[in-house]
C-alpha cells in the first residue's frame, strides 16, 4: 500500500473536517451527485479556467454562470458586488450553493460572497491549481483585496465539498505549477513521514505539471489536504495550532512584497520561506532534528525550486535589498506586539509558532541566506 493511504486515505478527512474532500481522477464528475440537496445551484468561475475546462465537465454549462478576470483581479471589491448582483439575479437563496471553479483566488471570492449573501449560503469548491487543491480550497478562510493590501476583508465560511481533480493541474503554466509546489514542500513540512518520503520519492517528476501520474499526484495532494485539516481541527479560527500553517509566509511575505507583488510566485516566496525558517530554526539551537536544513535544501533543489535570490528568475535581472525586505517585513507583521512572529521547522511535522526573532537575527538570516 502507498505510504499517504497507510498514514490516513482521504476519506479521513470527513473526521476532520465537515465536509468531504474527493481528490483523484473524475473527482470533478461527482459535482452532480453532491449538489442534489439544494434548491438551485449557481456557478463563478475564473474565465480563462472556463475557456480550458468547462467544456469538460458535463452539465455544468446549464448552471446560471458567473465568469470573473483571471487570477488574483478576481479578488476586488467591485468583482465581490458584480458577483453578489448576479447571485441575486440568478434568485439564490439560503438553501442554494454557489459552486467555484478556479483557484484560490476564485474560491477566496466565491467563499466571500456566498458568506455575506441573505447572511450566509453554501459555497463549495473545484480548485483547478496545485495550490487551490492543497490550500486555498481546504479550511474556509474567504477574502478580497484592498488598495491598502492583500486579503484585508474576509470570512471563515467552510465549503460543504471540494472536488480535487489531477486532470485540471496538466494545464498550469510552469509559475502556477512551482508556485504550488512550494505550499507542497510546506504542507510536507508539516506532515507526518510519509508525506515528506513521498514528495522526495516523486521530487524529479513533480518539476512539471504533466510529470507524475494521476494516481500519485492525488494521494500527495490528499496528504496535503489531511495535513492542513489536521492543523485546523483543533484551531478552525487560527488562535494557536492553525498557526503552524504560515510556516514560511512571514520571510515569504516580506520576499514577495520587496520584490513587488507578482514578480515572485507567492508558493516560490514559501519555498524560499521555509528555508530561511529552518536555518533560523538551527541558529537558535531549537532543531530536534540536526539533518532538516540540509533534507530541506536537497528537496526544494530536485523540485528545482530556488534556494536563494540568484536562484530566482527575477533574481537574474532585479537585486534584492536589505531595506527593501526589512520593509516587506514591517508591513507583513503579525504579532500581538507589533513585532514579527515566526514559524519554526524543527523537525518533519514539528513546529513551533509565535518565536519572536530579533531583528539582527531576521537581518542576519536575510544577508546570509537569501542574499548569499
Ligand atoms: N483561503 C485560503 O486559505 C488561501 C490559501 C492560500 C492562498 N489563497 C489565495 O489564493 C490566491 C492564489 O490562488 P492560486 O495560486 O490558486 O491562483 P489564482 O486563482 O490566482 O490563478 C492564477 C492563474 O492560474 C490560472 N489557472 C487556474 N487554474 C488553471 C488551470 N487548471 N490551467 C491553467 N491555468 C489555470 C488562472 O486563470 C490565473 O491566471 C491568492 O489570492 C491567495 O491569497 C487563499
Ligand atoms: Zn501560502
Amino acid at each position: 500500500m502507498h505510504p499517504i493511504q497507510e498514514l490516513v486515505p482521504w476519506q479521513s478527512t470527513e473526521n476532520l473536517l465537515a465536509y468531504p474532500v474527493l481528490t483523484g481522477a473524475e473527482a470533478r464528475l461527482a459535482w452532480r451527485d453532491l449538489v442534489r440537496p439544494f434548491a438551485r445551484v449557481a456557478l463563478v468561475a475564473d474565465e480563462h479556467v472556463w475557456a480550458l475546462h468547462g467544456a469538460s465537465m458535463p452539465g455544468l454549462e446549464e448552471l446560471p454562470r458567473h465568469l470573473v478576470p483571471a487570477g488574483e483581479k478576481a479578488k476586488t471589491w467591485a468583482q465581490l458586488g458584480s458577483l453578489l448582483d448576479f447571485l441575486a439575479h440568478a434568485q439564490a437563496s439560503r438553501d442554494s450553493l454557489l459552486l467555484t471553479l478556479g483557484g484560490g483566488s476564485v474560491s477566496d471570492l466565491g467563499g466571500l460572497a456566498a458568506s455575506l449573501f441573505k447572511r450566509g449560503m453554501a459555497v463549495a469548491h473545484i480548485p483547478t491549481t496545485l495550490l487551490g487543491q492543497v490550500d486555498a480550497a481546504i479550511g474556509g478562510k474567504t477574502a478580497v483585496n484592498l488598495d491598502a493590501g492583500k486579503n484585508l476583508v474576509g470570512t471563515f465560511h467552510a465549503p460543504r465539498f471540494v472536488l480535487a481533480d489531477p486532470a485540471f493541474l496538466r494545464t498550469l503554466s510552469h509559475e502556477e505549477w512551482r508556485s504550488g509546489l512550494g505550499e507542497v514542500v510546506k504542507s510536507a513540512l508539516l506532515a507526518k513521514a510519509p508525506v515528506w518520503q513521498t514528495l522526495d520519492q516523486h521530487a524529479q517528476a513533480l518539476r512539471t505539471p504533466a510529470g507524475l501520474g494521476d494516481e500519485a499526484l492525488s494521494r500527495l495532494v490528499a496528504g496535503c489536504v489531511v495535513t492542513k485539516a489536521q492543523w485546523i481541527q483543533p484551531d478552525p479560527t487560527e488562535n494557536h495550532a492553525r498557526k503552524a500553517l504560515n510556516l514560511g509566509h512571514t520571510f515569504g511575505h516580506a520576499i514577495e512584497h520587496a520584490a513587488g507583488y507578482g514578480r515572485v510566485p507567492h508558493g516560490v516566496a514559501v519555498a524560499l520561506g521555509l528555508r530561511l525558517a529552518v536555518e533560523a530554526s538551527a541558529r537558535s539551537g531549537r532543531l530536534a532534528d540536526p539533518q532538516l536544513p540540509g533534507r530541506v535544501e536537497t528537496l526544494l533543489q530536485r523540485l528545482a525550486l530556488p534556494l536563494c535570490w540568484a536562484d530566482c528568475e527575477a533574481g537574474a535581472s532585479e537585486p534584492l535589498t536589505l531595506d527593501a525586505l526589512r520593509t516587506g517585513m514591517h508591513h507583513d507583521k503579525k504579532g500581538a506586539a507589533g513585532a514579527a512572529r515566526f514559524v519554526l521547522p524543527i523537525d518533519i511535522g514539528r513546529v513551533l509558532w509565535d518565536v519572536p526573532l530579533p531583528a539582527d537575527e531576521v537581518d542576519a538570516l536575510w544577508r546570509d541566506v537569501l542574499l548569499a
